[in-house]
């Protein structure tokens, strides 16, 4: 499904102008090249995951004590960065070097001091203002959006992009498009149970997690589909799991005429639990969908860039159905993107912030790294870091088969300990206690790994690693300090 070509221009500003003639300065280009080969000598001192320096100590504490007194309570982590890193191993302020598999929740695709997008950061500092918003953008904006739109063009319907600054904000700007197009009838939304949207008002109430919206007015209406359970397919026979989930869309629109204008699709639950979908119970449910006028929602903020292809739609070869989608995290930027049919009349999307202008052109770098890299297909490198990940984890689990005793239901996946798809890995150790699995993500930090947990019980380990610079030869390392934290606990 290819649609007309979005010319991706070259240069970022007219040749000519001043903004230009600073920009290609060779004073500024010097000092620039003087700054990224600076910070790229200090990266490489970062080799190897080390613990800290008890001279940082009381400093880092103070730090950690300060942060705490501004927000009201202590860190999850004891996580404050030092500024610098390298690929994916980061040195926080207390001089210690660990194994980002989390990566700030999938932002950092490109690991820690990646000279390319340092590069572009500086020439993006330089700028007359750090902020863009709808009434006054440079070019930076629209050249994210073009490259991004470039894409999604090749593979689906959808046409334009309107930016944001997050995930969250992505999402409610495309409920608004979802809204608008189905009024007045459409005020409901159909949402998958463990999905998340981000935290404002009507995202919590989206989300199907009760501690995200605890003491927050219900004012959205959500009706809950099974997400796929591979288990149950496995058990039942998948075409009566489809067809049963399909029978009970059709009562919530027989019991809801003409009220609903989307449905929310996550095609792999990210905060849910790394549950990954199927392409038939998707396109069943969406075949519903479009029968009844239903808007398609794609909400890719978490998968986008990190299945075996470069959007989740295209990995379940679903690109034609997708109405609205977004995008975030690895993209630096937020984007909400739509069809034609359903570009949204003037007004509804607006904002005194969309993003800066070293987002943008930082995102930008990175969407055409996607597309120009080795990223995706079969043997893509997504699919062999997968692979390595698998391979390295029968191995710790052959290890520790006390500490990984089977979980009576896993949501999604179907693999029972190991589970995810692509650049979003999964295991289930401790049957997946939320307690023990959560005290664990501390003891993997103590031992030079930052990862974190996801699901709704059953809980999991879940990994985010920095797909665009993380070795294969890393994974070995990476599971060595993961032997030393799993030793380190009873089962
Ligand atoms: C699928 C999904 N949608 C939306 C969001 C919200 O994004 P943000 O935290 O940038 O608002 C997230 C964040 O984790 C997400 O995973």
């Amino acid at each position: 499904m290819t649609q007309a070509a979005v010319p991706v221009s070259p240069s970022i500003r007219p040749a000519g102008t001043v903004g230009a003639q600073l920009k290609t300065s060779p004073a500024v280009l010097a000092a620039i090249d003087t700054i990224v080969k600076e910070a790229q000598a200090k990266s490489a001192l970062i080799t190897d995951v080390r613990p800290a320096d008890p001279a940082l100590k009381v400093s880092y504490d103070a730090l950690m004590a300060r942060a705490a007194d501004v927000r009201g309570r202590g860190l999850l982590y004891p996580y404050i960065g030092s500024g610098i890193g390298n690929g994916a191993l980061v040195e926080l302020s207390d001089g210690s070097v660990k194994w980002d598999m989390i990566c700030g929740i999938g932002v950092h695709y490109f690991g820690h001091s990646e000279p390319e997008l340092i590069r572009e950061s500086l020439l993006g500092s330089m700028d007359d203002t750090l902020k863009h918003g709808n009434l006054q953008s440079n070019m930076e904006a629209y050249e994210f959006a073009e490259v991004i739109c470039a894409e999604a063009r090749k593979s689906s319907r959808l046409k334009y992009a309107y930016v944001s600054t997050a995930g969250a904000m992505a999402n409610e700007n495309a409920v608004k498009v979802c809204y608008q197009k189905a009024a007045p009838g459409g005020t409901r939304v159909i949402a998958f149970k463990d999905c998340f949207m981000g935290r404002t008002v009507t995202m919590a109430q989206i989300g199907d997690t009760a501690d995200y919206r605890q003491g927050i007015p219900l004012s959205t209406l959500v009706d809950y589909m099974p997400f796929w359970d591979a288990v149950a397919a496995e058990r039942m026979g998948k075409k009566r799991f489809i067809d049963m989930c399909v029978d009970h869309l059709m009562q919530y629109i027989h019991r809801y005429p003409g009220q609903h204008a989307c449905f929310i699709f996550e095609l792999c639950q990210g905060e849910g639990g790394f549950n990954v979908g199927d392409r038939d119970y998707f396109k069943a449910l969406m075949d519903v969908c479009k029968a009844h006028k239903i808007a398609i929602w794609d909400d890719e903020v978490q998968t986008f860039g990190r299945t075996n292809q470069m959007f989740a739609y295209q990995h379940f070869n679903l690109g034609e159905y997708v109405d609205v989608f977004c995008a975030g995290k690895l993209t630096q930027a937020c984007v909400t993107m739509f069809t034609e049919e359903f570009n949204p009349k003037p007004g509804l999307l607006s904002g005194t912030f969309t993003g800066e202008g070293v987002s943008f052109r930082v995102g930008k770098k990175i969407i055409e790294r996607l597309r120009d890299g080795n990223y995706y297909g079969e043997n893509g490198m997504i699919a062999q870091h997968q692979a390595a990940f698998r391979a390295e984890m029968a191995k710790l689990i052959a290890k520790f088969p006390a500490h990984f005793t089977p979980v009576e239901s896993l949501g999604g996946g179907g693999d029972r300990l190991v589970g995810g798809v692509g650049g979003m890995m999964r295991f289930t150790p401790f049957g997946g206690k939320k307690e023990k699995v959560a005290a664990f993500c501390k003891t993997a930090f103590e031992h030079g790994v930052v990862l974190f947990y996801c699901g709704h019980g059953p809980y999991h380990l879940r990994m985010l690693p920095p797909m665009g610079v993380m070795k294969l030869s890393d994974w070995p390392r990476v599971f060595a300090c993961l032997e030393k934290a799993f030793a380190a606990v009873p089962a």
